[in-house]
């Protein structure tokens, strides 16, 4: 599961504090639980989310899908990497933050740091290796 991926240490790095900086943001008075993602487009901008909790607990978006979705609403589609910063132990993306990714990046690199400021690199591939996709409703 613990396949390094190809992503240098200075992107990663940038990644990491773009992703803390938007756990900066995070709305989760509920769960207190602060997450913050930095996608990396391939034309190498960075979109950022952050979780977004709601009164109404399960209309509560998570950092990592509310990053993609500021990426193709800004018309990226194209992604090379996701960095994820939580509260202490590294967090992998949770199912459907997942299936949202491999819509658009099915072997996207996925970047966790852990409590101790050390990261790793996952890849999606590997997190979700059946992902519903779009070739199941052609038939
Ligand atoms: N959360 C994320 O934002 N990303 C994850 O990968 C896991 C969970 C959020 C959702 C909720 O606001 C809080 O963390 C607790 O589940």
């Amino acid at each position: 599961m613990d396949i390094p991926q190809d992503i240098p240490d200075d992107i990663a790095g940038q990644l990491i504090a773009a992703a803390r900086e938007a756990r900066e943001f995070a709305h989760a008075p509920y769960s207190g639980f602060r997450v913050g993602a930095a996608l990396l487009a391939k034309d190498g901008a960075i979109f950022t989310g952050c979780n977004v909790e709601n009164s109404s607990y399960s209309l509560t978006c998570c950092a990592e899908r509310n990053a993609v979705f500021a990426a193709v609403g800004e018309g990226r589609r194209d992604f090379i990497a996701i960095a994820i910063v939580a509260d202490g132990e590294a967090v992998p993306p949770c199912g459907a933050c997942r299936q949202v990714l491999s819509e658009f990046a099915p072997d996207i690199s996925v970047i966790l740091l852990d409590r101790h400021e050390q990261h790793r690199i996952l890849t999606l591939t590997n997190l979700l290796p059946e992902p519903f996709s779009a070739r199941y409703l052609k038939d």
